[in-house]
């Protein structure tokens, strides 16, 4: 498992715990799952290092291609969090989305934290799914949404850090069966808000 973050660059120890957080992606194959995590997980938040919030996600990347469903509710299980993805030039992708949102609404945790991306934002071109549509979609979800491109990194940290903020920090999170697929990534914000209760007990 990869976790960045956690040493400061001058050397103190880190003050604050961190929270885990197990954290599935869900869509359509090809609509950019990988894609995102790669964008990522790639270092983008070298500069949040001076932290006062530490959340970790262990991430799980899914294989979106059907004949995989059956493997999905292994992934989910004990989530706390998931992105499902769509593609914004592919209707059917988010139709697909749709159905990742129900079947989680439906098995699994009911205080799973749920975010729609809509991804490859870049193709505004070819565009085919309306950016209000999915946003009154995800208000009637209570889903967070964003459109993201993990080509351009458009919104692909704000995503990651919207859902950080959702989850709640009161009790410490503990996720098994880390290794394999899994990657741990630290968050870290400079925002005061929910310091005091971080894993603080
Ligand atoms: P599966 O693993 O099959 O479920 O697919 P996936 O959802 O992981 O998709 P993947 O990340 O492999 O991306 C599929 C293709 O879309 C690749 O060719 C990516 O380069 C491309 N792609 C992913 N994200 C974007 C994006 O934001 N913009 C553009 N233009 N292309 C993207
Ligand atoms: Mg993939």
């Amino acid at each position: 498992m990869t976790s960045r973050g956690a040493a400061r660059p001058n050397g103190q120890s880190q003050a604050s715990k961190i929270c885990q957080f197990k954290l599935v992606l869900l869509g359509e194959s090809a609509v950019g799952k990988s894609s995102l995590v790669l964008r990522f997980v790639k270092g983008q938040f070298h500069e949040y290092q001076e932290s006062t919030i530490g959340v970790k996600f262990e991430i799980w990347d899914t294989a979106g291609q059907e004949r995989y469903h059956s493997l999905a509710p292994m992934y989910y299980r004990g989530a706390q969090a998931a992105i499902v993805v769509y593609d914004i030039t592919n209707q059917e992708t988010f139709a697909r989305a749709k159905t990742w949102v129900k079947e989680l609404q439906r098995q699994a945790s009911p205080s799973i934290v749920i975010a729609l991306a809509g991804n490859k934002a870049d193709l505004a071109s070819k565009r085919m799914v309306e950016y209000e549509e999915a946003q009154a979609y995800a208000d009637d979800n209570s889903l967070l949404f964003m459109e993201t491109s993990a080509k351009t990194a458009m919104n692909v940290n704000d995503l990651f850090l919207a859902i950080a903020k959702k989850l709640p920090k009161s009790e410490p999170q503990s996720t098994s069966g880390a290794a394999g697929r899994s990657r741990g990534v630290d968050l870290h914000e400079q925002s005061q808000q929910n310091k005091s209760q971080c894993c603080s007990n």
